[in-house]
């Protein structure tokens, strides 16, 4: 089944995804929750810190996964996703940090860090709600266009546009190459997903991944299969 919720504002489409964490949070404490960064959870996180701050909301029985970090960052360099994610969500809340889960982009052996990955999520009893958003051409976490639907955790190497893309945020020239990344077989498995676009750049791909074929070209097109999807966006030209 799948939902569309058309968000007034950034403001509003952050009031409603964190409400439905929330609402997952007090339904199930001891939920798993699958988190993402980029910019458009950014006020979602905002919000779900305010209601911790005025006791609405207690994670303190609550797992994360994370969908991808960098490969060759430590988790305290500041641009890995770890850092991103201590910085907006994790430490402002009481979630414990060994519940608090980023793949390891410096394991020195990767294949073993993305088996680990997987089991980690299955012991801990699979994902209760995943939390996506959605790249501008259709990607979701680094499942780029062409990637295959039958990936769990894995390895991608970036595409050029991206790295260069990268770039400003690496004075050093180092910018990462490779990422550890969920792959669409696994965020398939979890209970819900709810996705958040915002903006108008992330009007096309919005569409043709709902609307469109299923197809690798719009990696998140495959969410027409999953059966608990919300999508929370607001992507008009004019607001
Ligand atoms: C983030 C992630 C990415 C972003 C996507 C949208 O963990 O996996 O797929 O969700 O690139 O990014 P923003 O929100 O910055 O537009």
């Amino acid at each position: 089944m799948m939902r569309i919720i058309k968000a007034k504002s950034y403001q509003d489409l952050s009031r409603k995804a964190a409400n439905i964490i929330s609402a997952q949070v007090i339904l199930k404490p001891n939920c798993v929750l699958g988190l993402a960064t980029g910019s458009t959870p950014l006020g979602t996180y905002r919000q779900l810190v305010e209601w911790y701050r005025k006791d609405d909301i207690d994670f303190s029985k609550v797992t994360t996964f994370n969908l991808d970090e960098y490969v060759g960052l430590r988790p305290d360099d500041p641009q890995s996703y770890y850092s991103y994610m201590r910085q907006n969500l994790f430490d402002l809340t009481n979630l414990r940090p060994g519940s608090c889960h980023v793949p390891d982009g410096c394991a020195v052996d990767l294949a073993a860090a993305c088996r680990d990955y997987d089991a980690a999520i299955s012991e801990a009893g699979g994902i209760d709600l995943q939390l996506l958003g959605i790249g501008s051409n259709g990607h979701i976490a680094f499942n780029e266009p062409g990637a295959a639907f039958e990936k769990d955790t894995h390895i991608v190497s970036l595409r050029e546009s991206t790295i260069a893309a990268n770039s400003r945020f690496f004075p050093d020239g180092c910018v990462p190459r490779q990422a550890i990344t969920m792959g669409i077989r696994l965020i398939m498995q979890a209970r819900k997903i709810l996705l958040i676009a915002d903006g108008p750049g992330k009007r096309n791909a919005l569409h043709r991944a709902l609307y469109g074929p299923i197809s690798a070209e719009i990696p998140a097109s495959i969410l027409q299969l999953h059966p608990d999807l919300t999508v929370i966006c607001h992507v008009k030209e004019d607001d």
